[in-house]
């Protein structure tokens, strides 16, 4: 596939990144027909920053405070085609949500519309569901309320601590991420 039909994508962290990074992976294995243009953080010191550095992926602090200005600028200048929000720790305006309409998509550690919110694996672990799970699903303007793209269900087993947990659930979200984002480079998904 030539690289003109790839769909530019434009990530947004805050910390960690290993979302960031199984989409990396999914991009460089070609898994996906999709590459990162710009990984955007509000926070300087997020190690998923190193982690586009090290893939030579160019990467663009915005204000902490106020980024949406930044983030708007440095989509266009890439001609970002979809957003990713990735660990992203601010909840987007409106306006911002109406400035890329279907084109904003989010990863989610529970099963959606449970669970929303901070926390989610802590949520799930006091509720003693048996299944929680990870979502991804395009942004709308309310908090993790836009509609579902894809979906991975994961057991909460009887010994579980809050860090198994997560760590299980961070498996699913590695793998339904990218499988998310194909939908829609290849065009079978539309809000
Ligand atoms: C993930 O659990 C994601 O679902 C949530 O924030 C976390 C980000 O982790 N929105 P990472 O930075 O991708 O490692």
């Amino acid at each position: 596939m030539s690289v003109s039909k790839k769909l530019k994508l434009g990530i947004l962290v805050s910390g960690r990144g290993s979302n960031l990074q199984a989409i990396i992976d999914a991009c460089e294995k070609n898994k996906i027909d999709a590459e990162v243009s710009v990984v955007i953080s509000n926070n300087p010191g997020a190690f998923a920053m190193e982690r586009a550095k090290k893939h030579n992926i160019p990467i663009e602090v915005v204000d902490a405070k106020n980024p949406e200005p930044e983030i708007l600028q440095t989509l266009g200048k890439y001609r970002v085609d979809l957003v990713c929000l990735a660990g992203f720790m601010k909840i987007l305006s409106p306006a911002f949500v109406k400035a890329y309409p279907a084109k904003i998509i989010n990863i989610h550690p529970a099963l959606l519309p449970a669970f929303p919110g901070l926390h989610a694996q802590k949520q799930a672990l006091d509720a003693g569901v048996k299944m929680t799970g990870a979502t991804v699903h395009f942004v709308d303007e309310g908090c993790d309320t836009g509609p579902i793209i894809l979906q991975k269900s994961v057991p909460v087993l009887e010994n579980d601590s809050l860090e198994s947990l997560t760590q299980r659930i961070l498996e699913a979200e590695h793998e339904i991420y990218p499988q998310a984002i194909q939908r829609i480079a290849t065009g079978s998904l539309k809000f």
